[in-house]
């Protein structure tokens, strides 16, 4: 009966602690979507592996975001949770797949060339793309400087990732949406290559419900990332989350009634519009229209209505952390169903392919 569920699949490399935007854009929807649907939700380590190859801090990685996972309600009753490497039938479809894709498109791949040139050292061209000087970078590099085939290879494990598990809605950011396309390349290239009916096409899947989600960091633009170096973390402790708070870049106030707002003091209402009750927003947006406000104020109000949010979730994070069996049985028993269905797509990839038992 539940196979009969549209099987949603979503990854996320193991490369640090979740964040807000994590949460708000990815987590939080996570939690609604596991009643209605065949959810399967795993830790990307092979993936990490391509630009964090460090044995200790990859393991610590998993741990704490499993740990997160759990604590911010996505329940193992529910939906699938699993560690990638965790599905060894992964790696075997990754290089049956290969043998259909080719390196040409790999290597116009926006986030491997984006992740080639900072392995490289060398900044992307303010116009144009030169496409030869870059190839010749990479075939010239030295072995120190290596740009790790792992990386140009990037988008053939994601898309094994999905369709091993048949998956058909794929939630991911803007940022993944070049290697979902090359998915479906890769199934209908497989599909007509052998004349079947074998992958089918997955989707994105917009979790944004019409008004998109965008998370804002402290630093006064853009949206909150890892790499940006702007996050509130899920487990940061109350201290560390409202000196961070406390220190989001503003301007010098309203510069008269019902001015417009600067994108560093916009960014913070939007943060107060996720956690905050309404009637708070609508107070401190009227004190921004009148002059009143005072954005020590506002910045404490922030704090506190994230830590309602993060501090229950911080807890539970620690006795996860704490509880290593537990652990070890969501993700053994994740793995069990998530291998399943991927040794039942391989066998029969693999048959078709022509790789048959005498
Ligand atoms: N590449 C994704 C990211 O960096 C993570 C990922 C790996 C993924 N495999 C996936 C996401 C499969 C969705 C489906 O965010």
């Amino acid at each position: 009966m539940s196979d009969k569920k549209e099987i949603i699949l979503s990854g996320i490399r193991a490369t640090g602690n979740l964040h807000l935007g994590n949460y708000f854009g990815a987590l939080k929807k996570f939690v609604e979507l596991q009643d209605k649907y065949d959810c399967n939700f795993f830790i990307a380590d092979l993936h990490a592996l391509t630009t964090n190859p460090d044995p200790d801090a990859l393991h610590a990685n998993v741990k704490s975001i499993l740990a997160e996972y759990l604590a911010a309600g996505i329940d193992p009753e529910k939906a699938t949770i699993f560690v990638q490497s965790d599905v060894p039938e992964i790696s075997e479809m990754y290089l049956l797949l290969n043998m259909h894709v080719g390196i040409g498109e790999l290597m116009r791949t926006t986030s491997f060339k984006d992740k080639a040139r900072k392995c490289l050292g060398i900044k992307a061209p303010t116009e144009g793309d030169n496409d030869e000087a870059f190839e010749k970078e990479i075939i010239g590099a030295d072995t120190n400087k290596r740009v790790n085939a792992g990386l140009l290879t990037y988008p053939t494990l994601m898309a094994v990732d999905i369709l091993i598990q048949k998956a058909t809605k794929v939630p991911v950011g803007k940022d993944q949406l070049q290697h979902l396309e090359l998915t479906r390349r890769f199934a209908r290239r497989f599909n007509s290559f052998y004349g079947v009916d074998f992958f089918p096409e997955p989707t994105d899947f917009d979790l944004s419900g019409g008004a998109p989600i965008k998370v804002p960091g402290l630093d006064g633009s853009g949206k909150m990332g890892k790499s940006e170096g702007n996050c509130i973390y899920l487990v940061d402790d109350p201290k560390t989350l409202r000196k961070k708070v406390m220190r989001a870049v503003t301007d010098e106030g309203p510069q008269g009634p019902n001015s417009p707002m600067s994108e560093p003091v916009a960014n913070l209402f939007t943060l107060l519009e996720l956690t905050s009750a309404p009637e708070v927003v609508t107070q401190f947006r009227q004190a921004y229209a009148d002059c009143s406000i005072r954005y020590g104020d506002l910045k404490k109000q922030l704090a506190e209505d994230i830590l309602n949010i993060t501090t229950p979730i911080r807890e539970r994070v620690a006795d996860m952390l704490a509880d290593e069996a537990y652990i070890s049985r969501v993700v053994r028993d994740g793995a069990e169903k998530a291998r399943a269905r991927a040794a039942e797509t391989l066998a029969e990839m693999r048959s078709i392919m022509g790789i048959r038992k005498f």
